[in-house]
């Protein structure tokens, strides 16, 4: 999708490079905080060339600003509409990543990042700060939920989707936006799980896990702009990585945009960090690296002038990062006419929130959902059900709902609460409209986070509404409620204290009160179906157990409990699937399907390493069956594929789409994964409907990564398998050998 550059756009740019002061140019490699009370003083003073987290008024009066300026070179504004333009009030907001990964699903993906860019151009901003990219294993990370699970390959193909979506076919479309993928790399796999420590990983893992899905979004996609990430990697910040952002982004992979830092990472490698002794040489080693734009850091600008002068900092290395930020706002069209013109309100009429968009962001919520265990009870019927006990307290919460990065959540600091009441619909909403011919009764009953949690980090304070206290006699009310209906729907889960940035947990169990109110419901006798809205997986033994049905609701966008309830309802077949295994314990982490194999004892003393619900798990209305797994030849060799083919069948009553999997392991002589997803397909079925899935592999994508940290052709045997979830009991194989 990158336009090649044209002549009189590097003209241009090379036109306006002669004309710049050297404030100038350093101005273009700053962002700032769009929110603070200087932003205005930032611009005239040090020619800040960007700013984050501004819209409306602010925003149309920054931009004016610029086009005053002596060269009148257009202000970059950058947003986290992440999952939908959560910041603007009462926009579409979208599930998120986490949940709309388990639709395995790119066009859904493509066509949420369209609508999200249709919204925010509307209203000022040219750039996201997403996809993310982040692969994560350790199911602690505050983060997670942002992410697309855990394989590369599933997360570099909804990440190409997004940016694609994001930017369409011209980055200079009134409906396009710049993509940011993030954070890179290796943010996820930090020790502990603990936010933004280093990540210690070796270059066959980045190789293995990390850089793939940005090679695909950058080098596939031509993402416009990378974020480096908060981490160091083999000691180096990411920022000031010149392997990583010159030598792998740029040279390797040809990446001809520009690289942000995430927040303030040239301060914090003084501060927080403590590689560098001053903000000047941070800042120096940052722009030598290839980290072309500072995201706010403070006192920046007049530090590299100073370096610049002193010959601390040459010239033509500045020049090179103005030149890069430069490219993307002509691409952008930020020069033309018309996208120099303020907000376009009748746009923001129209496009935010219309019908066809919520409509969108609908079904998006219905794929995302994941029918975890079923022991009968669903789909309900809605014309014999008399009364419905919709229990806890993420039944009728706006964030429990949701989740992070909306207006109001940890991240943004923007004056208002929340967006409006009823531009959300709750599972309580959702259950009263699709089931009103039922008498449905409500109690919270508990809170998630209560007195016993000791919560740290930079976000714990609650949000509007939240309260550690649970109401008084809320328990009693809600057995008793549960007693006398004929289904419990428990709705239970995470809050923004408990997920997101900096909010990294120690223990991933459901917490405050949430598991006395669900033994409580179980002890009434009535079926208890538990309704998870989490941003990530938790350890859910005992629900698994214990409940009539367990659903995996996510976080989810503005019809999430509509979707939630025309699941229970049966009104569609669900068909997410889990991209992050759910592992049984904390312990017993990590539990990601494509480990190495070589264990000495396949279990731990007190435990299964089985994870509770394996990578590619999800369950239907009806029932389907994989055949074996054949191959249309047994050797490859050169330039040729092989088809897998196997024979997949709806063997149950009603119609439904099914993901098919198919895996692969290749014999190395070094260690690697003992099964990597290859591809996928949604095969829809009719209800006795059999059809043969054929996967077509080329003998290149049999590889494994060698010493040097290089994806080289494997040869020998390799085994591929075809199924409906990592776990091999689903899986039917066979081999082909991998010859020349
Ligand atoms: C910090 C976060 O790590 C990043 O994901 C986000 O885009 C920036 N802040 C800007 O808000």
């Amino acid at each position: 999708m990158k336009p090649p550059e044209s002549p009189e756009t590097a003209q241009n740019i090379e036109d306006l490079l002669r004309r710049m002061t050297l404030e100038e140019k350093v101005g273009q490699t700053l962002q700032y905080n769009g929110a603070d009370d200087d932003a205005l003083e930032q611009l005239h003073n040090n020619h800040v060339g960007s700013f984050l987290h501004v819209m409306g008024e602010k925003l149309e009066a920054l931009k004016e600003a610029a086009g005053k300026t002596r060269l009148g070179i257009p202000l970059l504004f950058g947003i986290d509409a992440i999952r939908g333009h959560g910041l603007w009030r009462n926009a579409t907001l979208f599930p998120t990543q986490m949940a709309l990964s388990c639709s395995w699903n790119p066009d859904l993906l493509e066509e949420v990042a369209r609508i999200t860019a249709r919204e925010v151009r509307a209203t000022g901003p040219q750039w996201t700060f997403s996809p993310q990219l982040d692969i994560c294993r350790d199911i602690r990370w505050g983060r997670m939920g942002e992410t697309f699970g855990e394989d590369p390959r599933l997360t570099g193909a909804l990440a190409a989707a997004m940016v694609r979506g994001y930017q369409g076919s011209n980055l200079a479309d009134e409906e396009a936006i710049a993509a940011c993928p993030k954070h890179f790399i290796g943010y996820g796999e930090t020790v502990g799980a603990r936010d933004g420590t280093e990540a210690d990983v070796t270059r066959r893992t980045l190789e293995m896990v990390f850089l793939p899905p940005f090679r695909q979004a950058v080098h596939e996609a031509g993402a416009a702009t990378v974020m480096a990430a908060y981490n160091a990697v083999d000691g180096t910040l990411c920022s000031l990585h010149h392997e990583l952002l010159t030598g792998v982004l740029r040279d390797q992979w040809g990446f001809d945009g520009f690289v942000v830092s995430d927040w303030d990472n040239v301060g914090r490698a003084v501060y927080q960090k403590q590689v560098c002794t001053s903000i000047r040489e941070a800042g120096v080693k940052a722009l030598r690296a290839g980290n072309d734009m500072a995201m706010s850091t403070k006192n920046l600008a007049g530090e590299l002038v100073a370096a610049v002068t002193a010959g601390e900092l040459a010239e033509d290395v500045l020049d090179q990062a103005v030149r890069r930020i430069l490219r993307i706002k002509f691409r952008l069209g930020l020069f033309d006419q018309p996208a120099r013109r303020g907000i376009d309100r009748e746009k923001i009429r129209t496009v935010i929130n219309c019908p066809a968009h919520r409509a969108a962001s609908l079904e998006a919520s219905r794929q995302s959902l994941v029918l975890m265990t079923n022991h009968g009870i669903l789909p309900l019927a809605p014309e014999r059900l008399r009364s419905i006990a919709v229990l806890g307290p993420n039944a009728d919460d706006l964030f429990g709902t949701v989740g992070g990065w909306v207006i109001g959540s940890p991240q943004a600091e923007f004056p208002d609460a929340m967006h409006d009441r009823d531009h959300i619909v709750t599972v309580l909403d959702g259950i009263k409209a699709r089931f009103a011919s039922a008498t449905v009764v409500h109690e919270r009953a508990c809170c998630v986070v209560d007195q016993r949690h000791a919560i740290s980090g930079w976000f714990t304070q609650r949000q509007p509404g939240e309260t550690t206290t649970p109401p008084e006699g809320g328990m009693e009310r809600a057995t008793e409620l549960a007693r006398s209906a004929d289904v419990a729907v428990v709705v239970v889960g995470d809050t923004m204290a408990l997920q997101g940035e900096a909010n990294d947990r120690a223990d991933m169990d459901i917490s405050g009160g949430q598991m006395e109110l669900l033994h409580a419901v179980k002890a009434t006798g009535t079926p208890m179906i538990v309704v998870l809205l989490v941003g990530k997986p938790h350890t859910i033994g005992w629900i698994k157990e214990n409940a009539d049905a367990v659903v995996c609701g996510w976080n989810q966008g503005v019809e999430g409990g509509t979707a939630i309830a025309e699941l229970l309802a049966g009104d569609f077949n669900p068909s997410g699937r889990l991209t992050q295994s759910w592992p049984v314990s904390i312990g017993q982490q990590p539990v990601h399907y494509n480990q190495a194999p070589g264990w000495h004892a396949p279990r731990y003393v007190d435990q299964a390493i089985e994870p509770l619900f394996p990578f590619g798990h999800g369950l239907s209305y009806t029932t389907f069956n994989c055949g074996d797994a054949t191959a249309d030849r047994t050797t490859l060799t050169g330039d040729e594929s092989v088809t897998i083919a196997a024979e997949v069948a709806n063997t149950g009553s009603r119609e439904g789409t099914v993901i098919v999997q198919c895996y692969a392991a290749v014999h190395a002589p070094l260690v690697r994964p003992a099964r990597e997803l290859l591809q996928w397909q949604r095969v829809h079925l009719n209800a006795g409907e059999c059809r043969r899935v054929d996967f077509i592999i080329k003998r290149d994508d049999f590889t494994f990564v060698d010493e040097t940290g290089k994806r080289v052709p494997a040869n020998g045997k390799a085994e591929v398998w075809v199924g409906l979830s990592s776990r091999t009991r689903d899986l039917n194989g066979t081999i082909v050998q991998l010859a020349g």
